[in-house]
């Protein structure tokens, strides 16, 4: 029972459309018609500017971060990052934007921060380097997941391993577009880095 109710927190949580609020409000632009037409922080970016991209980009990690510290604050025994999934989906399929949401990067890191602070700054340090090197964000994502999975290995801790490669999986689902861009050659790089 306690699992239903903290799963439809994380759920709502995530679904808060971060990106489209940010756009609407601030800049009077629904960002899901310009751009690569996705609600995450790399399409506030690329959309509204650099303030409005860091603003969407901890709001989003932030909806991941506070779904698996929500339970800590109950003395009740679950398995957060059960929980922090739901957070993922919420984002990736928002109820308050018509289940048209992001691609899932931004909150399962924030999921990380609050269960593995550790694993989450490695995760930091191997997205600006993939960037860094690629000049592509979602390349980036997803190098980030695969090696946040093989570094999730030496934590011992299976839960956290499965979750981090479930969560790549779905990472690399949602950036099927992106792929076929990529290898086409039609996928833009970013141009303030390096
Ligand atoms: O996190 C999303 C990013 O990896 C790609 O976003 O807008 O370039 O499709 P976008």
């Amino acid at each position: 029972m306690e699992y239903i109710l903290f799963v439809i927190i994380a759920y709502l949580l995530g679904s808060i459309p971060s990106a489209l609020i940010v756009g609407k409000i601030g800049y009077k632009v629904d960002i899901r018609e310009h751009g690569s037409g996705n609600l995450g922080a790399t399409n506030a970016f690329r959309v509204l500017g650099i303030k409005a991209g860091i603003i969407v980009t901890l709001a989003d990690i932030l909806k991941g971060t506070i779904a698996v510290l929500i339970p800590l604050l109950f003395d009740v025994d679950l398995n957060r990052l059960i929980i922090g999934i739901f957070a993922v989906i919420g984002h990736t399929y928002p109820l308050f934007a018509k289940f048209k949401g992001g691609k899932a990067v931004a909150t399962s890191s924030g999921i990380i921060l609050g269960i593995n602070p550790l694993l989450f700054i490695i995760m930091i340090i191997t997205f600006i380097l993939s960037l860094y090197i690629t000049k592509y964000v979602s390349l980036s994502s997803m190098v980030t997941g695969v090696i946040s999975t093989l570094v999730a290995i030496f934590f011992q801790d299976i839960s956290l391993i499965i979750l981090i490669a479930l969560l790549t999986i779905f990472v690399f689902y949602r950036h099927r577009e992106n792929i076929k861009r990529i290898r086409n050659g039609t996928e833009p790089k970013i141009k303030w880095m390096g």
